[in-house]
């Protein structure tokens, strides 16, 4: 972000490094938002993502889009601005993907459970959630 508050939004007033050679003033301007993407998110070819957001677990984000606010656990979102287009699973299943945090096991865990990763209701099942 540039400083959309200041008289000008030009980084040749700021202070910190940029490949701008000529500086007429250095104000500080901190206004790093964190951007968090979550595990197993499928990001879709050429998505501009805003600093800030926040990317849930497991969601999708269609190709092409310019996502400008948070996007919920197991969602698509998709366009400009990006907006929902539908929930990848139910509410219970998507709850208890979650919970599982499957994305935390080890490699000799993943080998044992993929197997059940073409049904999510049987892959809850034989964790035992
Ligand atoms: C988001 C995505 C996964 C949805 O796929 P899908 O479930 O088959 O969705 P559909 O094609 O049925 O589209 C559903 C709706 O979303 C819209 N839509 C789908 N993708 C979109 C996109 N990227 N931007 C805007 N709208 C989109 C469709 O036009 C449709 O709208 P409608 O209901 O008004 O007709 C897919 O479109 C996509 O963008 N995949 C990413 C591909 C990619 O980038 N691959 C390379 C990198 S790995």
């Amino acid at each position: 972000m540039h400083p959309i508050e200041f008289v000008s939004t030009s980084p040749v007033f700021l202070s910190h490094k940029d490949s701008v050679k000529t500086k007429f003033a250095r104000h500080d301007y901190f206004n790093i938002a964190r951007t968090k993407i979550g595990n197993d998110v499928w990001i879709g070819e050429g998505v501009f993502i805003k600093s800030g957001v926040t990317i849930g677990d497991g969601a999708v984000v269609g190709m092409g889009s310019v996502v400008t606010k948070d996007v919920p656990p197991y969602t698509i979102f998709a366009g400009n601005p990006a907006r929902l287009i539908r929930k990848r699973f139910t509410e219970e299943i998507s709850r208890k993907l979650l919970k599982s945090e499957w994305w935390k096991y080890n490699d000799e865990q993943l080998v044992k459970h993929a197997q059940f990763f073409t049904d999510p209701e049987k892959f809850l099942e034989k964790i035992g959630s």
